[in-house]
């Protein structure tokens, strides 16, 4: 059970007072009957819940797939730039976070959640949680930048980064890799190939632990996860 205006409020339907003064003028219904008070308590996992005509559902966490496309950035507001939660539109929760970050010019899987926990597992240094990227990269990338990345390269950090599982796709004057890691540094994998001399030209996360990019999804767009999904990480 819980009061009706928490209710709106944690549904992102506006602040407190907005969602008391919506109540007070009759704007609000439960089971098709209007409800006039703020503190009106009503279980939130049968009764249905409607303001202005529309119903509002209850969810205590969400979790969403994003594709993060280039140029929105991975926090939850910014005055200037389009944010990764500007993209998923028909969000209910007002609490959603992204579960660490990607950089503004890269692309790829990025989970969306009020999830605390779920996302403190997932980004502690102690689990070592895989992180799958693939990139291009400019110059020839061979088994001297395989073996490097696995005793561990010198990013200018004080400790060189942990090993890291570097696999060649395509080798040439511009190579295709994808690279494994298990750490969140700051701008971790492009450091990394710079500190071998070869910059990184574009950027895709494609796994988060035992969870993959949807190949369904296109860029700067989402789908909700499915219950096996969110237990997997969660067992991860
Ligand atoms: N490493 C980077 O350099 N950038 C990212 O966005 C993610 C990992």
């Amino acid at each position: 059970m819980m009061r009706i205006d928490k209710y709106l409020a944690d549904m992102g339907q506006g602040t407190r007072s907005e969602i008391k003064k919506l109540i007070r003028s009759g704007r609000v219904m439960v089971d098709g009957e209007t409800v006039k008070k703020p503190e009106f308590k009503i279980d939130e996992t049968t009764q249905k819940v409607s303001l202005e005509g529309k119903q509002i559902g209850y969810a205590k966490k969400e979790y969403y797939m994003l594709y993060k496309p280039a140029g929105v950035i991975s926090a939850t507001k910014d005055d200037r730039d389009k944010t990764v939660l500007d993209l998923i539109t028909d969000k209910k929760r007002n609490d959603l976070f992204p579960v660490g970050r990607l950089d503004k010019d890269t692309e790829g899987l990025l989970l969306i959640t009020n999830d605390g926990e779920l996302a403190h597992r997932l980004l502690s240094p102690k689990k070592h949680v895989d992180k799958v990227y693939y990139a291009k990269v400019q110059g020839k990338v061979d088994e001297s930048d395989v073996k490097a990345f696995a005793d561990g390269v010198d990013i200018g950090d004080d400790t060189p980064a942990k090993s890291a599982d570097l696999r060649i796709l395509k080798s040439g004057e511009e190579s295709e890799i994808e690279l494994t890691i298990t750490e969140g540094r700051f701008h971790q994998v492009k450091r990394m190939l710079a500190a071998r001399g070869k910059p990184v030209l574009y950027l895709k996360r494609v796994r988060m632990g035992n969870l993959p990019l949807d190949p369904a999804l296109e860029p700067g767009t989402y789908r909700y996860l499915t219950e096996d999904e969110v237990e997997s990480l969660r067992n991860f």
